[in-house]
C-alpha cells in the first residue's frame, strides 16, 4: 500500500473519530406523546422569547430542568425513589456524571435533541440534609416533608401509604423518561452503575401513558392534562382559556416568585409527588349503577353523563360546561375550543353563576346532614367562581398513570384485585414555586373542603375527603342530576386511596454542577 493511500485511510479514520460525538443516534420519534386534547408545547426558537406580562428576565431553558413545564406529556415513565448512603461519593457523581445526564427543557423541545431516555433529579429536604445542604428555601412545607403533613392533606392515616414514603426516608428521586421500557430500564442500570453503593432504592413506580385509543387518559377513562396554565416566557402563546401567570408561580427565583430563597436555587421547583391509587373496577359500577335518567339520552348516555358530571368532562375531554347534555367528541380533540370557558354564562339571559348548576355542578340546594359536591375541575380551577380567575393557586401538572389496564377477572367482578403487582393509579406530579399555595392549598381549602367556594358546596366527589373522615366514609352528593339538582346519591367508597408521596425540590442544574453548593 502506497504511503499517501495510508495517510488517506488514517486520516478518515481520524475524521470519523472525531465525528463520533456528533454523528450519535439522533431520536426519529418524540419520546413524548402530544394528544389534540393537550396544548402544544412551544417550538424551540419561540419558547424563551417572549413575555407578554413584563420584559423580566427571561427563562434559561438550558437550566431547567426538562420535566417541569412539559405538562402531561410522557410515554412511559419511572419514578425511583431512593436514600443517600455515602453523601461524599453521591455528591461527586452528582457534579459530574449525573448532572452531564440531566435533561433540559430545550432539549425536550424537539425531536432531534432530545436524549434517548430524558433524566430528571429532585431531592426532599431529608436528601439535601443528607448532602450538607442546609439553605433555607423557604418553603415550610418541603421543609418538614409530606409524612408530616398526611391529615393536613386528608388522608385516612397513613396505613394505605406505600411504606418508603412513610417518614422522611426517601432523599431523592430519578424520573426516567422515553418512549420503550427497554431505555427506561438501561438508563436507570447507567445510573446505577455511577452511583454504585452511594444510594439504594426504597420504591419505584412504573409510570405508562394507557394503550391504543385511552393515551393521555387516565385510568377512569377521562382524558387528562388538558387544562394547564401558561407559563410567562415560555408559552408560546396561550390558548382561549388558559390561565397566563408569571413564571415565577412555578420557577423558583424567576418573576413572579416572592419566596426567599438562596442564589443556587433559581430556575429549580417544588415538586409535589402523591402516588394515587384508583380503584377503577368500583368507580365503573358506581357509575353504571347510577346512570340518570335524561329522557332524550340513552342508558349508556346517561351513565357518561354521570360520570362526566363527577369530572366536569366527558371521557373525550370535551366539558360539560359547554357540551352539557352530549359528548362533542371535535371539541375535545380542539385545543383552541376544549378549555374555553368559565362556568358563566353571560350568553344566557339571567343565567346566575351562584344557583344554575344546569351546565355544571356545584352545590346543593337544600342541605341535610350530608356533603355536597362540585366537579373535580371545578373544584381544582374554580374561574368565574370567584368573579375573575384568581392568579395565586395554580400548578403545573405532569403526573403519568401507573399499573397495568383493568383484567378480565376485576372487570366482571366490579373489584380493583389486591394483587399489588395489579395496583393502578395516578402518579401524581404537580411543580409550583410555593407547595401552600399550589397542590397544597387546592387539596386543603377546595378539594377537602365542604363549602368552598359558597357553604356547603361539599367536598370534591374524585379526591375530595373531609378532614379526619375514615376510609371510604360515605358521602352524598347532590348537583349530579341536572333534571334535579337536589337529588342526593351516597359514594359509599374512596374510589382514589393516597398511597402516600414526597415533597421534593427539582434544582437547576447548574446547582447540580456545583453539588449544590452556596
Ligand atoms: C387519581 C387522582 C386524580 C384523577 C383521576 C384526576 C383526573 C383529572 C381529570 C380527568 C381532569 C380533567 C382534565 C384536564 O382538565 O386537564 C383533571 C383536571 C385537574 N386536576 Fe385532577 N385528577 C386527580 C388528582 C388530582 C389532584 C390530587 C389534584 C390537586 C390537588 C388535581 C388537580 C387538577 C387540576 C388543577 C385540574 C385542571 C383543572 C382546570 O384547570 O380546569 N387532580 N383531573
Ligand atoms: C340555567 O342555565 C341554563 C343554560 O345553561 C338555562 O337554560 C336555564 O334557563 C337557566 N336556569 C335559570 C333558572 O335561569
Ligand atoms: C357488576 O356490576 C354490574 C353493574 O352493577 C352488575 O350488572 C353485575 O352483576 C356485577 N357483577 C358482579 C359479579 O357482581
Amino acid at each position: 500500500m502506497k504511503l499517501s493511500s495510508l495517510s488517506i485511510i488514517i486520516g478518515l479514520a481520524v475524521q470519523l473519530a472525531l465525528a463520533a460525538p456528533e454523528i450519535k443516534p439522533r431520536r426519529t420519534r418524540s419520546l413524548l406523546i402530544n394528544p389534540d386534547a393537550q396544548p402544544d408545547l412551544p417550538r424551540p426558537q419561540n419558547a424563551q422569547r417572549v413575555s407578554a406580562l413584563s420584559a423580566a428576565t427571561s427563562l434559561n431553558l438550558d437550566d431547567i430542568q426538562g420535566d417541569i413545564l412539559i405538562g402531561m406529556k410522557k410515554n412511559k415513565e419511572m419514578f425511583f425513589f431512593f436514600s443517600i448512603q455515602d453523601a461524599t461519593a453521591f455528591k461527586s457523581k452528582l457534579a459530574s456524571d449525573i448532572q452531564a445526564l440531566v435533561t433540559t427543557t430545550n432539549q425536550l423541545l424537539s425531536v432531534n435533541t432530545q436524549p434517548t431516555t430524558a433524566v430528571n433529579i429532585a431531592f426532599s429536604n431529608s436528601g439535601l440534609k443528607a448532602l450538607g445542604v442546609n439553605d433555607n428555601l423557604g418553603d415550610s412545607d418541603f421543609a418538614s416533608g409530606q409524612f408530616a403533613d398526611a391529615s393536613n392533606l386528608g388522608d385516612p392515616g397513613t396505613s394505605d401509604w406505600v411504606s418508603g414514603f412513610a417518614g422522611t426516608g426517601v432523599h431523592g428521586v430519578f424520573l426516567l423518561a422515553s418512549d420503550t421500557v427497554e431505555n427506561i430500564n438501561d438508563e436507570l442500570a447507567n445510573i446505577q452503575r455511577i452511583l454504585g453503593d452511594s444510594i439504594s432504592e426504597l420504591h419505584r413506580l412504573d409510570g405508562a401513558a394507557r394503550p391504543g385509543d385511552q393515551e393521555g387518559h387516565e385510568h377512569f377513562g377521562y382524558m387528562d392534562g388538558i387544562s394547564q396554565p401558561a407559563v410567562d416566557g415560555f408559552t408560546q402563546n396561550s390558548l382561549p382559556g388558559q390561565v397566563l401567570l408569571p413564571a415565577g408561580k412555578f420557577i423558583v427565583g424567576a418573576d413572579g416568585d416572592s419566596g426567599s430563597r438562596p442564589s443556587w436555587a433559581t430556575g429549580g421547583s417544588f415538586l409535589a409527588f402523591r402516588q394515587m391509587q384508583q380503584k377503577v373496577p368500583e368507580f365503573n359500577k358506581y357509575v353504571q349503577d347510577h346512570a340518570l335518567n335524561v329522557p332524550e339520552l340513552s342508558v349508556e348516555e346517561n351513565t357518561d353523563l354521570f360520570g362526566a358530571r363527577l369530572i366536569g368532562r366527558w371521557k373525550s375531554g370535551a366539558p360539560i360546561d359547554l357540551a352539557p347534555l352530549h359528548d362533542d367528541p371535535a371539541l375535545a380533540a380542539d385545543n383552541t375550543r376544549n378549555n374555553d370557558f368559565t362556568f358563566d354564562h353571560p350568553e344566557v339571559p339571567d343565567f346566575n353563576i351562584r344557583t344554575n348548576q344546569t351546565n355544571c355542578p356545584f352545590r346543593q340546594i337544600s342541605r341535610s346532614h350530608c356533603t355536597t359536591q362540585k366537579a373535580h375541575i371545578r373544584k381544582t380551577r374554580p374561574r368565574a367562581d370567584f368573579g375573575t380567575e384568581e392568579q395565586n393557586h395554580h400548578i403545573i401538572r405532569a403526573g403519568i398513570p401507573y399499573g397495568p389496564e383493568v383484567t378480565d377477572d376485576e372487570h366482571s367482578s366490579n373489584k380493583s384485585s389486591t394483587d399489588p403487582s395489579l395496583e393502578r393509579g395516578l402518579a401524581f406530579v404537580a411543580y409550583q414555586s410555593s407547595i401552600a399555595n399550589g397542590f397544597k392549598f387546592m387539596q386543603r381549602i377546595w378539594v377537602n373542603n365542604a363549602n368552598f367556594f359558597i357553604s356547603s358546596t361539599g367536598v370534591d366527589p374524585i379526591i375530595g375527603r373531609e378532614q379526619s373522615s375514615a376510609a371510604d366514609a360515605p358521602r352524598d352528593i347532590t348537583g349530579t342530576d341536572p333534571l334535579d339538582a337536589t337529588r342526593s346519591f351516597t359514594l359509599d367508597i374512596d374510589f382514589v386511596v393516597s398511597r402516600g408521596g414526597e415533597y421534593f425540590f427539582s434544582p437547576p442544574i447548574s446547582a447540580l454542577a456545583g453539588a449544590l453548593a452556596a
